[in-house]
């Protein structure tokens, strides 16, 4: 019963979101990153430098595409959206490009820094950028 319920209101939350602005390019875009991110914390955390070069290499790959989902010009947030998802870009690909050397030299306290960096950099957008 109570499981019924939950579905129900899953399924209703589903369908409401759907009816709503979604994006589902941009939410890919999204979660691709967050995959990416996990693969660089469990390369970290098996110490496999392979699974660390992976989820870089997608980091780096899917990144670029995310200015692609910001309009043009100056958003209610008054800031160029744009423009600041290609500067957030290009900073994430340096830390990225900064956790593989740093892992390689077996430095992985840096790796680990480096990676809260990019950590961080989501998480300002999500909080900057709420209304691209
Ligand atoms: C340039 C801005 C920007 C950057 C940088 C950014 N995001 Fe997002 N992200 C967004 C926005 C805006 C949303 C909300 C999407 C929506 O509601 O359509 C979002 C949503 C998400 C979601 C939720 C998607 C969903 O299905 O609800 C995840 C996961 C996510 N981002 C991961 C990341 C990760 C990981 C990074 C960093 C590697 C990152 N994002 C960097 C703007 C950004």
């Amino acid at each position: 019963m109570k499981k019924a319920l939950l579905i129900s209101v899953l399924v209703s939350g589903v369908l409401f979101a759907q009816q709503q602005h979604i994006q589902p390019d941009r939410m890919k875009n999204m979660a691709d990153m967050e995959v990416a991110m996990a693969n660089i914390q469990k390369g970290f955390l098996y110490n496999n430098i392979n699974v660390v070069k992976n989820g870089v290499a997608q980091l780096k790959e899917t990144v670029k595409f995310t200015e692609s989902f910001m309009k043009e010009g100056v958003g209610e947030n008054k800031i160029n959206n744009k423009m600041y998802a290609h500067q957030e870009a290009a900073t994430i690909t340096k830390y990225a490009d900064e956790i593989l050397v740093t892992f390689e030299k077996g430095d992985r306290y840096s790796a680990a820094n480096n990676y809260l960096l990019i950590l961080s950099k989501c998480l300002s957008c999500h909080q900057t950028v709420r209304s691209w």
